[in-house]
């Protein structure tokens, strides 16, 4: 008998790219994909831990799915590897928990679920060499494509839930890595994102030994050298990256490698030295700042993103304003902004003086506003530019293009006929402070 599976994958990049894989494998192994869970025989729930509520909100989504088709009710990510056994007792309709490094596992522990050998699985394990090389066939290749080199953390922020539920810093060996990127390109990847939790620390196995070196590994500066060398790569990005590890000698590939976007994602969470003490993060505003300002110095051309949290516990009137102050020195082409939100488990769940809620709104208010003033004066300095944009998908209104330009701001062009995933040659017309509006020229 051939089963069919519905997926739907939450949470970041990384998300993504597990979802992709999860599909491969299953499709591989003789599932078929369905879009509608009601005709699915097998519901598989990817899903992400990063802010609160994720498992009420799947509790009720599992819980509005009546079909007695349905065989088999799966939850994997990192929701699975947070909760443990928990998840059974919360959702009892769920049968199988899947951890994120298991995925390559589904068909047997589907078969074993079908066939009736087992009633309900849960497998957390750590296997990521046979998880990442179990399958590098893939059936749909984007132009775009993601790549992960690393996966895991071991920074420890003390609100933050990834450490526990993608685990310790995994690198994957180079030549897994090139192997991949290669067979992507070979078939039609033009842009390859390097992704991880932590990418800049990097340390994959080297696929050779220098002479005159004893180093068995790589650090991402060289990994990103080896990629660039790949004939048929236009762009390459890497993401996300934390300010600590970033090194002089990965400022400096942005100058040597001229595929390589002039552009990096470097969350800083708060300009408060007190506060970013208190969250881990081991570098004061100013050892950031002078990194931006070290960074803009070696490669003139780069821009910056970041991610910022409001109201972590204790976080007063005075500290938020250091962030104020960090925003305006910082001056961000693109950010993201979160009020904090308690993890249970994590470090900053127990600290006493949590914010409330209301103060977290006023401060995130205040925050988007400082970050819409760069935002807005950088997309006004696009008018007039013509740019090679990334189409990505469609607008809401007909015939509505919507496309990323280097610094993965949001263009939108109007075109007749399909142009999603293609590069495009286009003058930018005019802007606000979340987009920028262009004319096709090619
Ligand atoms: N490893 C990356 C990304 C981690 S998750 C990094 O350190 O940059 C992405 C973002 O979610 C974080 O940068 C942080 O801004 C936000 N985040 C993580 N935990 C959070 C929490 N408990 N509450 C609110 N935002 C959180
Ligand atoms: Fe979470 Fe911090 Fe690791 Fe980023 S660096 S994944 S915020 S613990
Ligand atoms: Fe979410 Fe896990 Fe990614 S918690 S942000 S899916 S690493």
């Amino acid at each position: 008998m051939i089963y069919s599976f519905y997926i739907k994958v939450y949470g970041c990049q990384m998300n993504d790219y597990d979802g992709k894989r999860i599909e491969d494998i299953l499709i591989l192994n003789g599932f078929f994909k369905v879009n509608d869970p009601l005709t699915a025989d097998i519901v598989i729930f990817y899903t992400c831990n990063i802010r609160e509520k994720a498992v009420h909100k799947l509790e009720s989504t599992v819980g509005m799915i009546k079909s007695p088709k349905i065989k088999v009710i799966a939850v994997g990510g990192c929701v699975a590897q947070a909760e443990k056994d928990n998840i059974f007792k919360r959702i009892p309709r769920v049968n199988l928990s899947f951890g994120p490094s298991t995925y390559h596992k589904l068909p047997e522990y589907l078969d074993d679920l079908l066939s009736g050998k087992k009633k309900r699985i849960i497998d957390l394990s750590n296997y990521k060499l046979e998880k990442f090389n179990s399958t590098n066939k893939r059936r749909e290749i984007t132009t775009s494509s993601y790549v992960a080199i690393q996966e895991g953390c071991d920074n420890f922020c003390t609100y933050c839930v990834v450490p526990y539920t993608r685990g310790r810093e995994y690198s994957r060996p180079v030549i897994d890595i090139i192997n991949e990127v290669k067979w992507l390109v070979n078939n039609g990847a033009k842009e390859i994102v390097l992704g991880g939790q932590n990418v800049n620390s990097y340390h994959g196995e080297a696929p050779y030994i220098t002479i005159g070196s004893n180093r068995k590994t790589w650090r991402i500066e060289e990994l990103i050298k080896a990629i660039a060398a790949i004939d048929g790569i236009k762009r390459l990005r890497y993401l996300t990256s934390h300010p600590k590890d970033f090194t002089v000698e990965l400022m400096q590939v942005h100058n040597a490698v001229p595929i390589l976007v002039p552009f990096v994602h470097i969350p800083v969470q708060s300009g408060s030295d007190r506060i970013l003490k208190l969250m881990n993060r081991n570098h004061t505003a100013r050892e950031y700042l002078d990194k931006l300002k070290l960074f803009r110095d070696i490669c003139p051309a780069i821009q910056f993103s970041s991610d910022f949290i409001v109201g972590f516990p204790s976080e007063t009137e005075e500290d938020f304003n250091d962030t104020l102050k960090l925003v305006e020195e910082a001056k961000y082409t693109l950010s993201f902004y979160f009020k904090y939100s308690i993890r249970p488990n994590t470090p900053a769940a127990r600290m006493l003086e949590q914010i409330d809620d209301k103060i977290k709104e006023e401060r995130l208010a205040r925050l988007i506003k400082a970050l819409l003033k760069d935002q807005i004066y950088y997309n006004n300095k696009l008018v007039g530019k013509i740019q090679e944009i990334l189409i990505t998908k469609k607008g809401k209104k007909e015939n509505q293009y919507i496309g990323k330009n280097i610094y993965m701001q949001s263009v939108i062009i109007n075109s007749d006929e399909n142009i999603i995933d293609k590069f495009k040659t286009v003058l930018i017309e005019s802007a606000n402070e979340n987009c920028v509006f262009g004319k096709l020229l090619d």
